[in-house]
């Protein structure tokens, strides 16, 4: 029940799904927050999607092709943490690339992809059953942010949880460390979990790599703006804001924002949101951890630090850990 829509008989889109309606909410409340932002969930309608796709195959962005490359190069000894038999939790799926380089290396009797696009993990748990039928395809359709449980075969398994792509950088530090809390207590007892995170470097190495030559990364950014017209009804002028990303040294974060380019209104849900000149709406934080501030963050959140893999030039890293407090863990503590 938003007061907007109540008091506001010129909606130009109803926003009767629900999905839309939480979507209408955190776009005004960001938008009509002080400084203004976006959360950058949104980014991934099907156009974004198809964007973040071809971001992953620019020249400049290193951490895709960083985190395949750890993950071929070392994919036998990253199997050794995964039990025979055990059941593999991705959070978050996708279209399941890296996931299907430890398929072929372990042993898994089971795969359970989390992904919110139902739609989408249907197609992709298909063509996987075709691929792998001797593992068992468990999908789950749930927001991995928020708490879900496992499907209860699963309990039975030795479990690993594995969450790469660096996403764990979009939250904010103490976000990170509650999401990996509460993952424990979702994979459960002796579970393990493999996670990809991306490494503090060189600015300019992380500068290019959300300015890219070919401005993919600025049609991605700015495509929230097209997706807050077409589903909201907004009047955004899209040409009228800015791509910028740049490095935040103090917080070891990239910052992306969309920045006004004049002094301008614009009709979100009803509401007026005016921008200054210069104004910018803050579209995404991506963290960068160094391997003992990322092992810190681990251990503070129940999970002990095993293994680490990364690549020859330090760019990406891809971690394994297990659950602190329960199982075999404690005794080697
Ligand atoms: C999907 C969150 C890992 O932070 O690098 C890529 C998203 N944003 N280019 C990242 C993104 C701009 C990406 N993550």
């Amino acid at each position: 029940m938003s007061k907007t829509s109540l008091a506001r008989a010129a909606l130009p889109v109803e926003p009767t799904r629900p999905e839309t309606t939480a979507f209408a909410a955190d776009v005004v409340a960001g938008l009509t927050a002080t400084p203004k932002r976006l959360p950058p969930k949104y980014f991934y309608d099907s156009v974004g999607s198809e964007l973040f796709e071809r971001i992953t195959t620019l020249p400049e962005y290193y951490p895709t092709r960083c985190e395949l490359g750890i993950l071929r190069a070392n994919a036998a000894e990253i199997a050794k943490v995964i039990a025979a038999g055990a059941a593999l939790i991705e959070f978050g799926s996708g279209a399941s690339t890296k996931t299907r380089i430890l398929m072929g290396a372990a042993k898994l009797a089971a795969y359970v992809p989390v992904d919110i696009s139902g739609e989408f993990l249907a197609q992709q748990v298909d063509a996987l059953r075709r691929e792998y039928p001797g593992i068992a395809m468990l999908p789950v359709v749930a927001d991995f942010v928020k708490p879900f449980e496992l499907p209860p075969t699963v309990q039975m398994m030795p479990r690993v949880g594995f969450f790469p792509g660096s996403t764990i950088g979009n939250l904010e530090p103490h976000e990170a460390g509650a999401f990996l809390r509460e993952a424990g207590r979702i994979l459960g007892r002796g579970a393990t979990f493999i996670v990809g995170v991306d490494l503090v470097k060189d600015q300019r190495v992380l500068q290019k790599a959300y300015n890219d030559a070919q401005g993919v990364t600025a049609q991605f950014n700015r495509n929230l703006l097209v997706r807050i017209n077409r589903e909201l009804g907004a009047d955004f002028d899209v040409k009228c804001f800015e791509h910028h990303a740049f490095y935040n040294r103090e917080r070891s974060r990239i910052e992306m924002h969309l920045a006004s380019l004049k002094r301008q209104r614009v009709r979100v849900c009803g509401e007026c949101v005016d921008f200054r000149a210069g104004e910018t709406i803050h579209t995404e934080n991506s963290y960068k951890y160094s391997i003992p501030s990322f092992g810190a963050l681990a251990r503070g959140a129940g999970w002990a630090p095993v293994s680490v893999w990364t690549d020859p030039d330090q760019c990406f890293s891809v971690h394994a850990l297990t659950k602190k407090d329960d199982g075999p863990v404690r005794a080697a503590e």
